[in-house]
């Protein structure tokens, strides 16, 4: 399954390392993740999601307030077939988990360690990597579906590593994703930008284009954190205006969020 990410030939699994034919080797860490990101390819030390942020994600989707978005995806994934599926940026795995749960054979991949780290502990049978949505580390045609979760997406790796017929679910936020939050942090609260479908996909034909609502019931600043810390506002906020969000102390507010799914064309 796994390709060499020097030398792109495929890799075969020793007792605690994948290998490939020219001796590139890559240890299995005692948590059970394979790490096939090149150091040099890292654009920080630490990339993706931190520590901070995995921890307020893992709170947050483990007390089920996205758990509607979870059973969309579980009921999309089985309608279209999928028996074999890469979670492209997983972060803490908890969809990963979610459709392996359902009978799924699941890869889950995210640039973040402590994403993998704390993903591993979800289920030691999901194959957990450290890697890029950029440069994935899967042979050729391996899956027959690709889940992007609120991730960037790569149409060129998805179209390598998916089945000629495979697809791609792809999360993101709707028109109307939690206004009350973004209430809460800014004076003027922007429309989320229309994002068209080939702009994201071009190798990609769209089948669908849904979306869910449903509503979330903050009762702690400290759940409001939680959800802040996941979403890109924790970023483009500063100290006073996540104060103001977070002295309301509870929140609710309604999720808004637009599921797609596109199957991979020929060339
Ligand atoms: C908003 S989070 C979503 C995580 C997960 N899909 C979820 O919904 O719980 C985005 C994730 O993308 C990861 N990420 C960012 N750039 C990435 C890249 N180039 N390759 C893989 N993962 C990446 C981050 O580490 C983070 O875990
Ligand atoms: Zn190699």
């Amino acid at each position: 399954m796994y390709l060499c990410p020097v030398c792109k030939t495929s890799l075969t699994q020793q007792t605690s390392s994948w290998m490939c034919t020219n001796n590139h080797s890559f240890d299995i860490a005692k948590k059970g993740y394979v790490n096939l990101l090149l150091s040099h390819k890292m654009k920080s030390k630490s990339p993706g999601d931190s520590k901070m942020m995995i921890q307020a994600r893992q709170a947050f989707l483990s007390a089920g307030h996205y758990q509607p978005l979870a059973e969309a995806i579980v009921k999309l994934a089985g309608e279209y077939g999928v028996e074999r599926m890469l979670d492209a940026g997983c972060g803490e795995g908890y969809y990963t988990n979610e459709l392996a749960r359902s009978g799924i054979s699941m890869a889950g991949l995210d640039i973040s360690k402590e994403g993998i780290s704390a993903a591993c502990k979800r289920d030691k049978r999901i194959a957990w990597c450290i890697g890029s949505v950029n440069d994935l580390p899967y042979e050729q045609g391996y899956f027959d579906g690709v889940l992007s979760v609120f991730c960037r997406v790569d149409n060129g790796e998805f179209h390598r590593v998916l089945r000629h017929d495979g697809v791609v679910i792809f999360i993101g936020p709707g028109d109307n994703h939690l206004p009350k939050l973004r209430a809460g942090l800014y004076e003027y609260v922007r429309p989320y930008e229309k994002t068209k479908q080939t702009e994201y996909l071009p190798s990609f034909e769209p089948l669908a284009d849904r979306s869910i609502q449903f509503p979330i019931a903050l009762e702690s600043s400290e759940q409001v954190h939680n959800l802040l810390c996941m979403t890109p506002h924790y970023w483009s906020t500063n100290p006073a205006q996540q104060q103001r969000l977070l002295s309301q102390g509870g929140l609710h507010d309604t999720a808004d969020i637009q599921i797609r799914v596109y199957r991979r064309l020929a060339t």
